[in-house]
């Protein structure tokens, strides 16, 4: 066994909690996250299969009875991050914040069973996985969807997964911040500053949830009411992609696919309409003051990954992610270098992420394999040689953020064992 399997098995073995598994080993995220859970569970895939499905399990768990299953998981007391369980104040069975992120879990679950053989057990609970993953998907579409346009909302910055992506500055600068916010960050004790969100962010962040708070949380209230709604490509995109792998699970565990077979029709045509035919960029909308958003983020190239079969756009959209690293030495920086809002080494402002770049190597696989080799290989580089951090540098390759991060060991795995 090569000694970086070796050490990615170790990182996922002790972030393990019970039950569930924490984005680091630091004091940076004490809790179980919602999209990070799912990249964890298929890197278990390849070395505990009970491992994977426990870790869907119990974020499933902690399902709301609308349907939504949230963020962040709050499983003990541990207040060192902010928000912590007493500020969201909600939850079903499990402690939990108010607000969900990008639903792969679908996609992931989808690859683990297009690889893995289960036994009598295994199947039993992985129907049980199935159904509530419909329920999930079903509530996306009941209430961030309300009009049926076959776009999703995203309610809070959070919810992107990007959280400080310059794709929100514009709406957030509109938001008047709360008077008299009291908090403490837990964050920028542990990790460097300059490397994560401004206060002023935060600020903003918190304005938003305490307003979603104050609705209690309420699906069809907060759709009209928050501060922030927004149509994000990336989003959209791995969520069509999730409804897409979903459709084939309920198929095979017989279960009724109607509403999301029919979702994915509406979608596929209306991810179009984010599309500038003239610019061959895709953007988003910010529903609440009606405005097109258009930052050259990674995240529009998602929408490789929701394998729409329009070659002419895969194609112009292929073309513009080659330029778009031209003088790329460590890929994908998360916005455009060039663009006057790139910082390189601010979270989601510039910094490499793996599960953008796993993200976009799926996308290109099928469209490109000469790139995606490209992509995957220097993917793997980058983690070989730097360690399996949170984030790193574009420019430079130096890693940032929180180091032993699970999301970085679990796609490495995949990246070097999947049947790619
Ligand atoms: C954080 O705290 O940085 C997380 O990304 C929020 O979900």
């Amino acid at each position: 066994m090569n000694k970086f399997i070796k050490k990615a098995q170790k990182i996922l073995k002790e972030n393990k909690r019970s039950g569930y598994t924490l984005p680091t080993n630091n004091k940076l995220y004490p809790a179980q996250w919602n999209w990070d859970s799912a990249f964890i569970a298929l890197g278990y895939s390849y070395f505990n299969l009970d491992f994977a499905i426990d870790e869907i399990n119990t974020l499933l768990r902690g399902q709301w009875k609308d349907g939504m299953v949230p963020h962040i998981l709050f499983h003990d007391k541990n207040t060192n991050y902010y928000p912590n369980y007493t500020a969201w104040n909600c939850g079903n069975k499990i402690s939990s914040s108010g607000i969900t992120q990008p639903p792969v879990m679908a996609s992931i679950l989808k690859k683990i069973l297009d690889k893995d053989e289960l036994n009598k057990k295994q199947f039993i609970k992985i129907k049980k996985i199935v159904k509530k993953l419909k329920k999930y998907h079903e509530w996306f579409i009941k209430y961030r969807d309300p009009d049926k346009t076959g776009l999703v909302s995203i309610l809070h910055p959070w919810e992107s997964g990007y959280d400080n992506s310059p794709l929100w500055d514009s709406s957030l600068n509109k938001i008047k911040t709360e008077k008299n916010l009291k908090y403490k960050r837990g964050d920028i004790k542990v990790i460097n500053p300059e490397f994560r969100p401004l206060d002023i962010d935060y600020d903003r962040y918190v304005t938003i949830k305490n307003n979603l708070k104050k609705n209690n949380y309420n699906p069809k209230k907060i759709y009209k009411s928050s501060m922030f709604n927004v149509i994000d490509v990336g989003f959209n995109s791995l969520f069509l992609k999730a409804n897409k792998d979903l459709l084939i699970l309920l198929k095979k565990f017989n279960l009724n696919f109607l509403i999301i077979k029919k979702y994915i029709k509406i979608s596929e045509n209306k991810i179009l309409k984010l599309y500038d035919k003239k610019k061959d960029i895709f953007f988003c909308l910010d529903l609440k003051n009606k405005k097109k958003i258009k930052i050259p983020s990674i995240t529009n190239y998602f929408f490789l990954f929701a394998d729409l079969n329009n070659n002419l756009i895969n194609k112009k959209i292929i073309k513009n992610l080659k330029k778009y690293i031209k003088n790329q030495k460590f890929l994908f920086s998360s916005i455009n270098p060039n663009h006057r809002t790139f910082d390189e080494r601010r979270y989601w402002r510039g910094p490499v992420w793996i599960n953008c770049n796993w993200i976009i190597y799926q996308g290109l696989k099928n469209k490109d394999k000469s790139f995606s080799k490209i992509v995957k290989k220097k993917t793997i580089k980058l983690i070989e040689k730097q360690g399996f951090h949170e984030y790193y540098s574009c420019k430079n390759g130096k890693a940032m953020g929180a180091n032993n991060f699970s999301w970085s060991a679990a796609l490495y795995l995949d990246l070097i064992e999947g049947d790619n």
